[in-house]
Order: C-alpha cells, then structure tokens, then sequence
C-alpha cells in the first residue's frame, strides 16, 4: 500500500446543488503524487470513515488534487461530513491515487455517458481526450439544470457534451437510443446512479463488452449465494484452519471475527484495497473493480463483497 498523503484544504466551493468542489493540496506544499484520468483518491474521515473520490483535475497537475463530493441522498457519513464540516486550512489524510477506471489509451474514439455526480470521473477524461487530440463526446443527465456539476467547465467544450435535464425533457435519458448510435470502435465509459449503468449495460449488450467501463459509486443489491441458503467454507492455507461464511457476512468480516487484521476500505467492492490471493475453488466475483474479461482465470478475490461458486475457497492467508 502506498504512504499515506498528508493534505490540507486549499478551497471550497459549490458545484452545483449537493455537490461541493475540494481542492487539495501537500501540507508541505511538495507536488503531489501523479494520477491518471479516472483516478480516485480514499480521504481517511472521523469516525474511521473511509471514502473514494474521483480526481476531476487535469492529470499533469501535481500541485493540487480536485475532487466533486456529492451529497449522497443515503449518506452513510463521508459526504454529510464533507459538507457541513469540512473546512479550508483542515488537514486530511489520504491514500492513494488508485485508478480502477483506466482509459485506453490507444482507443481513437470515446463516448462519455455521466448521471450526476458521475461527471467525476469522466471529466479528468475528457481533459485527457482534448490534449491528445483524440475524438469524444458526452452526453450528462441530471435531474435538473441546477444539479449539473461542473457545468461552466464544460460548457466551453461546445457541442462535444449533450446535455440531459430530466425535468426539462419529462423524462430520463434514453439510453437505448443512445447505445444504438455508438460507431464500432468507440470505447463508452459511463459512470452515474445505479438505474442509469444498468441500464446502458442492457442497451449495451450488442457491443462488444471490451468497449464498455463502468465506474460504480455505490453497490447494488448483492444476489443470493451460488449454494443457497448455506453460505460456503473458507480454508487458510498459511494459518490452517477453516472458517465458516454464512449468507449474511462477507469473507472480510468472517475473518475480522477471527482476529485476522486485514486491509480493507470501501467494503463494498469498489476499492480493490483487500485483494487476496485464492489458492483453490472458484471464487463468485462480485466487484466492480475487474470487468468480466479481466475475472477469467483471476486467481485473487475481493473478500469484501466476492463469494464462493464452489462449496469452498483455499485462500493464501
Ligand atoms: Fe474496497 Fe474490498 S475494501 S474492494
């Protein structure tokens, strides 16, 4: 893991409605470590709270860190405290840059599809396309105007970003239509609530699942286990013993009631922060951090959130 980041608050400012803009900078004012588009940070916050933010600056900058802090309507804490408590001059611990949403870098042609506070992410992108001369476009939904982040920086990139205010147009974004006009080789990276991501991958579904990223903020709904009822058994190999996890934990936390002292943040898949390596079994991959391409002959797991396809998983602990 990389050293933690000392930062301190160098602005704040209103985004747009819910969503706050939190430059950062070195507490020792040294540059910081470099990022690629797509890139979050995990802001360490009271209450042993940890949070993933999207960068949304340029990435050459090294003098500054820009994150969007949206609000969240089910705020778990993270972004109720950045908004009414964090101040200008507070010092913040941090990790990373990681970036679990990579462009490609040799694809011509992009297609950035963001809902809401989603704009994070893709906005680092966008800067990235323009310096390098490469083709793009954007379409941004939001419920209304007053909720679109970002808005000014954008708006000087002209007709390249569709704009999408629900209430204006009585009705969300339709996505179908969207996906059947992707030209063949354009890579889509999409990033929003929920409801939208799924449903641009079910539109999505006749391209090829190579040209589609997804960026999830939060989890949904987790299915039920591939046994049923009876969760499945995990064995450690180092520490040889054997443990049980039952449909309601996670792997993580079976092993936490244990003593073992693991790494972890999000707990809900997005991080890749408490990879572990599977020795034996088959794990069921539920995170967000590998595509499905990148799951095929995966031999580590993110014990947080992935399950067991097999009845049980050796893992290198
Ligand atoms: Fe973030 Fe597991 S703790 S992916």
């Amino acid at each position: 893991m990389t050293q933690p980041l000392k930062l301190r608050v160098a602005a704040l400012a209103a985004e747009a409605r819910d969503v706050m803009r939190v430059e950062l900078a070195a507490t020792d004012g040294a540059p910081l470590p470099p990022f690629e588009p797509g890139a979050h940070l995990t802001l360490q916050l009271p209450a042993g709270l940890a949070r993933q933010y999207s960068l949304v600056n340029d990435w050459r900058e090294q003098h500054r860190y820009v994150l969007g802090v949206g609000l969240a309507g089910e705020s778990r804490g993270g972004s109720q405290w950045v908004h009414a408590s964090l101040r200008v001059g507070a010092e913040l611990t941090a990790t990373g840059p990681a970036n679990n949403f990579p462009l490609d870098p040799d694809a011509q042609s992009f297609l950035f599809i963001a809902g809401g506070i989603g704009i994070t992410p893709l906005l680092s992108m966008v800067r990235w396309c323009e310096a390098r001369g490469r083709a793009w476009r954007m379409v941004y939904a939001a419920r209304s105007r007053v909720r679109l982040a970002f808005y000014e920086e954008l708006r000087a990139f002209g007709r390249k970003v569709r704009w999408h205010c629900d209430d204006e147009h009585e009705r969300p974004l339709d996505v179908r239509a969207l996906m059947q006009e992707v030209e063949p080789g354009t890579q889509v990276y999409c990033c929003g609530p929920g409801p939208l991501m799924t449903a641009v991958q079910e539109a999505g579904a006749h391209l090829p699942p190579e040209t589609l990223h997804f960026e999830w903020f939060s989890a949904p709904a987790a299915p039920a286990d591939a046994h049923g009822g009876d969760g499945f058994w995990i064995d450690l190999k180092r520490s040889g013993t054997s443990l049980h996890v039952p449909p309601e934990r996670s792997v993580l936390e079976v092993l936490k009631d244990h003593g073992h002292e693991l790494p972890f943040s999000c707990r809900e898949g997005l991080c890749g922060t408490c990879e572990t390596t599977v020795c034996e079994g088959e794990p069921d991959h539920r995170d967000y951090v590998y595509s499905p391409a990148q799951r095929e002959g995966l031999r580590t797991m993110l014990i947080c959130v992935s399950r067991a396809k097999s009845p049980r998983l050796t893992l290198d602990l």
